[in-house]
């Protein structure tokens, strides 16, 4: 059974989540942005996706390749500043569509965000979100930038990917 990784990072965390998941089940890595990237030589897909004000950057390449995706097993990691819990499943639900999340496992991530490396307009736009944000530890990283990434976090994703190799070989 063969599989692949296919994710979308604006800042890196999620290329680096992607490409460990890489090394730990030894499954090609793809930038969807590549355009020899192909979901349909896969038998099952790992998806990653950056959440970049509140939406899944991924969302455009899986609506545009929704058919071949629905066809597949699939894995969903997300990489954000939010954790995992009903803010970032509002996200992750307004982002795909409906059927494709009801066939796929999500499993949330968390990135990283260094304000020096942002433009100044984007500087401007999370200071703004920052003061109106009413969640203190929310408004804090927004204004200083956080680091969450954790190499160990990748666990649970290694664990499906075992389960779906042991399914498949079964048949
Ligand atoms: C402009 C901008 C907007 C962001 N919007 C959100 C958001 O809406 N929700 C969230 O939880 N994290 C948000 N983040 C944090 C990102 O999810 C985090 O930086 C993550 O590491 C991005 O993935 P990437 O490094 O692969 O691009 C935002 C970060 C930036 C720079």
């Amino acid at each position: 059974m063969n599989g692949a990784i296919f994710f979308s990072s604006k800042y890196g965390s999620t290329e680096q989540y992607a490409h460990w998941i890489g090394q730990a089940t030894g499954l090609p890595v793809f930038d969807v942005n590549d355009a020899t990237a192909d979901p349909k030589e896969y038998d099952f897909l790992i998806l990653g996706s950056a959440v970049i004000f509140y939406r899944l950057i991924i969302r455009k390449w899986a609506k545009s390749n929704l058919t071949d995706l629905l066809d597949r097993s699939k894995i969903l990691f997300t990489v954000s500043g939010a954790g995992a819990g009903p803010k970032l499943d509002s996200w992750v639900a307004a982002s795909l569509p409906k059927i494709l999340l009801s066939k796929m496992d999500h499993v949330a991530l968390r990135g990283s965000m260094d304000p020096k490396k942002l433009n100044w307009g984007l500087r401007q736009i999370m200071r703004i979100g920052a003061l109106i944000n009413p969640d203190p530890q929310a408004s804090k990283e927004e204004r200083g930038g956080f680091d969450y990434v954790d190499k160990s976090s990748i666990e649970p994703i290694l664990k499906r990917v075992e389960r779906l190799r042991a399914n498949h070989a079964m048949l």
